[in-house]
């Protein structure tokens, strides 16, 4: 019992780990589905395998054609003129058909409005073997205007603080990326690409720069501009908190200090003062004006 657990670990273990090796296949990864923008270009990633001995480079042919008719809709061939005419011109095989992974990943530049698809894969090893990947083909869905991008940055800026704004979109078109430009503070920007998923590729343009008092209330527009020249565009409106300067604390606080010691001054000249002028009055009343009064109310 425990010896035939321990074959049936030991033969699960070996189709786990080794199944690439076994897998006598014919069978191809792409994307199923993608959005394409018109005028721009796709990259369709893919991937395949087949069954029986590696074969070189050389003598695989990779060819992508229309699902209809796999002998006469190619959109791609390694020889040219059985290309279909509207695709003449407009396709490469970018994947390295020869790579350990077997790389078929396609390029369809100035996407028309009706290259929709589904285009299949197809390998041609002369004199062995022919095969359509047909289960596995990929349609788009056509743009006829690009995505708007997004712009993500903090609510309130603050004057003379380093921020930074990011303005972000996403593409099918690694080899021409969209170029992304701002309506101001250019020059501290950064680009840079990465790869989601499917297919999907996002370019992203990192500004970094010091508000002044000066950009509150402005608005800032991230433009895109994708291959095959459609663009689009974001616009941001930036707040600038002003920043408390030094200045703006000490004027007051001597203004105050000031008068507090101007008043205090005058108050005790006046008191002095005073004090004496009413020694002085009460001095002179004892024998003057007082006297004189008292003894006139006694009369
Ligand atoms: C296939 O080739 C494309 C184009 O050269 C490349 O971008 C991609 O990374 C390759 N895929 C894999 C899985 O290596």
């Amino acid at each position: 019992m425990w010896a035939e657990g321990r074959y049936l670990i030991i033969w699960l273990c070996f189709q786990v780990n080794f199944s690439p090796v076994f897998s006598d296949v014919w069978m191809a990864d792409v994307v199923p589905k993608m959005n394409v923008l018109v005028s721009s270009c796709v990259v369709v990633p893919c991937s395949f395998k087949y069954p029986g001995e590696k074969q070189s480079r050389s003598r695989i042919r990779g060819i992508w054609h229309k699902i209809k008719d796999s002998k006469t809709n190619f959109i791609y061939h390694p020889d040219s003129t059985n290309i279909l005419e509207n695709f003449k011109g407009r396709t490469k095989l970018l994947g390295n058909l020869g790579s350990p992974e077997h790389n078929c990943t396609l390029e369809i530049d100035e996407v028309r409005d009706h290259d929709n698809g589904p285009f299949c894969f197809r390998i041609e090893i002369p004199n062995v073997e022919m095969y359509s990947y047909s289960q596995n083909c990929v349609s788009f869905t056509m743009m006829p205007k690009p995505e708007d991008p997004k712009i993500v940055k903090i609510d309130i800026f603050e004057e003379g603080t380093a921020a930074s704004l990011r303005c972000f979109v996403t593409h099918t078109c690694p080899s021409h990326p969209p170029t992304i430009t701002w309506s101001h503070f250019n020059s501290e920007a950064t680009q840079s690409t990465r790869y989601l998923d499917n297919g999907i590729w996002e370019v992203e343009s990192l500004l970094t720069f010091t508000p002044t008092e000066e950009d509150d209330h402005t608005k800032i527009t991230c433009s895109i501009n994708f291959h095959g020249n459609k663009k689009s565009e974001a616009t941001a409106r930036l707040s600038v908190k002003r920043k408390s300067k030094l200045t703006h604390i000490i004027i007051p606080i001597v203004a105050v200090l000031g008068s507090a010691l101007l008043f205090g001054g005058i108050c005790y000249f006046m008191s002095k003062k005073y004090k004496r002028r009413i020694q002085e009055l009460q001095s002179r009343n004892e024998n003057g004006l007082w006297n004189r009064m008292s003894r006139m109310s006694r009369r």
